[in-house]
């Protein structure tokens, strides 16, 4: 069905469903082409619905093969059953079980939802309807049911896993075999999922804090069991975390990880067996980088923590995904900071918001953390719904407090464990726990966009006082014209000229704690006994999700870099700073000018290094690392010319390299590593900055860059250095760039993970040659867009990492990627639709990009057959 036809669902419809399954029994007969299923459902009439009319199952692409009515086949006029739908006619209106039988073809299954084959192995992907794919059910989330799976295999496929705790296992006739797994935990059915192979794996024993032993395990292809380690110690580190600061134990006797090279997405939180992607669970110092072992810790954390937020507790439907995923994300995020270091931790989740969730909510497909209406699910995955969900939970504990917080969260387990719940339920335990209102709060749920925040200050130096007046205002998105103020944590200080801190005094304690809430259009607070001049620092810690639009100088922003005790805010003046002056450099070459850099910049960079380089790597390596292309597109919002920002900053990199190769080159030599590759914060820091820094000046003089970076190239122990030499390199035009992705190609070949990088990599490269470079790629014996993770390096990395090239002022790029687009729908609609997101910025082009955007994406809308995935993408980015 095209999604112009496709009905939309509203979260206003919400019905309960007429029955209940209480249980589920199945028996899953594994066959590469005909697997055969039968499901034993125990269904009651819901006392909440209208039981006796007719019962519809769902299903997706189903052969159904036969049916039975508390054991009793049932005659043909009592049912009709069709690839998507089953329908009992005249349900019984007391309890009943209902026996269906369904054949499925795991190897023709090219859309990874549902049973598939990743590499031979036998996987399943439910969330979030993909169970009917595998049987008929009420493939709904407010459905819970305890299941009971026997999966039955050839010999071939020895390793048998399921949900919940194992209950049987044993041979069979013709080397057969067979496995019962039991989960005593109702769950919905997008919580299911079988594992089916012939894998290695690492194990342990945990200990729970009330002392029950738990064996945690992780699956991964033969010949990887060495890399899987790191991902099972971060596990580990995960549960004992979740019961310090969440107080949450696990609750069954095992707890397994499945890493499959084919997944659509990151990973899955399935009841004790959580699927993950392998990129989020395989790592070595020789394969993987520093950020891969830190997305692995956090995807490892974050599919845990599902266990109570999302499986224990559950949503209602689909439109409460924030319920689950927002709140799962803040919870990976606090891990992580807890793990290494937080400030760096949550500048490095800014950047993820800013650059994948601002644009989102500026655009076409803006919606709220909340949606109140969909026609695809699957493209509600979002950034919104996860990162901006995420900086919501964010914002409510910092309204309530911390004490609050935790309180409400244990009332909130205490109160829904077992059941699918809404985001006011969720609410409503805050509320209840700190005794505040939170009905303006929970408006951050229902209104799509991100609320600008402007800040003026007056300083009377006569009266010693400050006057501030924040003010807010949200621009219209789709559906919402008019926009509502929200209710904003400002935290904030003031720091004055001579550098000191200075305190918050108040008539009328407005800013206790540090932190001023502005709950309406404006608001005005004047503080008291100001010694001197201050500079404010707002939105600390990047209190709410928010553009702040500050009317501070270059030099009020340098004194802030230079003394802000918030490390946030110091980074983000340089930041501020930094876009400023980009800014600048593209009018200025609109004028036919040349670019400036002012000296203020480097040489506060220059004491920035100095004082805190060696002190803390990771951190000055993200005040290094300078605001992105789509930074400066953001900044400057519409009529977008990606050459121009690209040139513009260029030259400002050139000129800061240039002003600091001293210091860089000195830094470079400093911040070597001699002792033995580790992944832990601290060295993981001294390369990032290493890698900045070597960036940096070989922006600033090539030849000396080049040279450097090939000596790291040819000497490095560990993927981080090596790679960061590597796209150093990439940067340069020449032999010795094609000569190191060669030699790189050559030592890795056989290593799919690694491939997606020299993929990535150079689908990546700013250079007019890039996309015929990618269109051979495409031919490479190594590519494939059957492989998720292959279609992302090379294609999405084009599309959504490389500005100049995919928007290309001839519009070959959009083009390109349309076809590609095309091409993949039919086998995976759920990737394609990933990629068509690449489009959601365009109306912020300039004219003539705009005009070939527009028509690539109108080209994908009139093709038939298209997905209702794609469909949906394509219409609202055009409304
Ligand atoms: N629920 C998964 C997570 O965020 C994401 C996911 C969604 C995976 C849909 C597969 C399909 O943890
Ligand atoms: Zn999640």
């Amino acid at each position: 069905m095209r999604a112009d036809n496709a009905p939309v669902i509203r979260l206003e419809d919400y019905q309960p469903t007429d029955y209940l399954i209480d249980t589920v029994s199945l028996a899953i007969g594994l066959h590469p082409t005909e697997t055969r299923v039968t499901a034993t459902l125990a269904l009651r009439p819901n006392p909440a619905g209208h039981a006796g009319a007719s019962l519809a199952l769902d299903g997706d692409e189903l052969v159904f093969v036969s049916a039975a009515l508390d054991g009793s086949p049932l005659a043909a006029d009592a049912y009709t059953a069709s690839p998507e739908k089953f329908v009992l006619h005249r349900p019984p209106q007391q309890p009943f079980t209902l026996t269906i039988e369904t054949c499925v073809n795991p190897t023709a299954n090219t859309k990874l939802m549902g049973l598939y084959r990743s590499n031979g192995t036998y996987c399943t992907q439910c969330e979030a309807d993909g169970f009917r794919r595998i049987t008929y059910f009420l493939d709904r989330p407010d459905v819970l049911s305890v299941y009971t799976t026997r999966i039955e295999a050839d010999a071939d496929t020895p390793l048998l896993l399921g949900n919940g705790n194992p209950a049987e296992a044993g041979a069979l006739a013709d080397g057969r075999h067979f496995a019962v797994w039991h989960d005593p935990f109702p769950k919905p059915s997008y919580l299911f999922a079988i594992v089916g192979g012939d894998l290695d794996h690492v194990e342990d024993v945990f200990t729970t804090a009330s002392g029950r032993k738990v064996k945690v395990a992780v699956y991964v292809e033969r010949g990887k069991r060495e890399r899987a380690r790191y991902a099972l110690d971060a596990l580990q580190r995960a549960m004992r975390w979740d019961e310090e600061v969440f107080g949450r134990e696990y609750d069954l006797d095992v707890f397994n990880i499945v890493a499959v090279s084919a997944f659509n997405m990151g990973a899955m939180e399935n009841k004790g067996l959580n699927i993950f992607n392998d990129k989020y669970v395989l790592a070595s110092a020789d394969t993987a980088t520093d950020s891969d072992y830190a997305n692995i810790e956090a995807v490892i954390a974050h599919e845990y923590f599902h266990n109570w937020t999302g499986n224990r507790i559950t949503c209602r439907d689909w439109f409460q995904l924030c319920l689950k995923e927002g709140l799962t994300v803040f919870r990976d995020q606090e891990f992580s900071s807890d793990a290494r270091s937080r400030p760096v931790k949550r500048i490095a989740d800014v950047r993820v918001l800013r650059s994948a969730q601002f644009p989102e909510d500026a655009g076409p497909l803006a919606h709220p953390v909340r949606p109140r209406a969909y026609k695809e699910i699957n493209n509600f995955y979002t950034a919104t719904v996860y990162e901006k969900g995420a900086e919501l939970i964010r914002v409510l504990k910092t309204l309530v407090g911390g004490q609050h917080f935790r309180r409400g969260m244990d009332l909130y387990f205490e109160r829904h464990d077992g059941t699918a719940a809404t985001i006011e339920e969720f609410i409503a335990c805050f509320a209840e726990a700190s005794g505040r209102d939170l009905s303006a709060f929970s408006q951050w749920y229902e209104q799509a966009g991100t609320p600008r925040l402007s800040a003026r200050g007056r300083y009377d130096a006569g009266a010693k006082t400050y006057t501030l007046t924040l003010a807010q205002t949200t621009l219209p998105t789709p559906d919402q014209p008019e926009k509502r103020p929200m209710v904003i944590p400002v935290a904030l200080g003031l720091i004055g000229e001579s550098g000191r801190e200075l305190p918050l005094t108040t008539a009328d304690g407005a800013t206790d704690g540090g932190v001023l809430v502005l709950d309406g259009a404006e608001r005005t607070v004047i503080f008291t006994d100001v010694e001197e001049r201050p500079v404010p620092s707002l939105l600390r810690g990047f209190s709410a999700p928010a553009i702040l639009d500050l009317d501070l100088t270059d030099d009020d922003l340098l004194v802030l870099f230079a003394h802000d005790t918030d490390a946030f805010n110091q980074w983000q003046a340089a930041q501020t700073v930094a876009t400023r002056i980009i800014v600048r450099a593209v009018e200025a070459l609109h004028a036919g000018g040349t670019v400036q850099v002012p000296v203020g910049l480097a040489q506060a960079l220059g004491h920035f290094l100095d004082a805190r380089a060696l002190r803390d790597p990771a951190f000055a390596a993200q005040v290094l690392s300078l605001p992105g292309e789509a930074d400066i597109a953001r900044e400057i919002g519409e009529n977008i010319d990606p050459e121009a920002i690209f040139t513009a900053r260029k030259a400002v990199r050139e000129t800061l390299g240039q002003a600091l190769a001293g210091k860089l080159a000195h830094l470079y030599g400093e911040l070597a590593i001699d002792a033995p590759y580790s992944p832990d914060a601290a060295q993981a820091g001294k390369r990032a900055l290493r890698n900045g820094v070597l960036g940096l000046l070989t922006a600033g003089d090539a030849a000396r860059g080049e040279a450097l970076a090939r000596a790291q190239f040819d000497a490095a122990t560990n993927m981080t250095d090596r790679l960061g030499a590597l796209s150093v390199l990439s940067l340069v035009a020449g032999e010795a760039r094609e000569a190191a992705l060669q030699a790189f190609y050559d030592r890795y070949r056989d290593d799919p993970l690694v491939l997606d990088k020299w993929f990535a990599l150079q689908a990546s490269i700013p250079e007019a040659g890039t996309l015929e470079r990618v269109k051979r790629l495409l031919s490479h014996p190594a590519f494939s867009l059957s492989n998720p993770n292959r279609t992302r390096a090379l294609i999405g990395s084009f599309a959504m990492a490389n500005l100049t090239q995919f928007a290309r002022a001839d519009g070959a790029g959009f083009a390109f990627v349309a076809d590609v687009i095309l091409q993949l729908d039919p086998a995976n609609p759920q990737v394609a639709s990933r990629l068509s997101t690449a489009f959601r910025t365009w109306k912020t082009l300039e004219p003539g990009r705009r005009a070939h955007a527009e028509a690539a994406l109108r080209r994908i809308a009139a093709a038939t057959p298209l997905s209702q995935d794609v469909a949906d993408i394509v219409t609202r980015s055009l409304a």
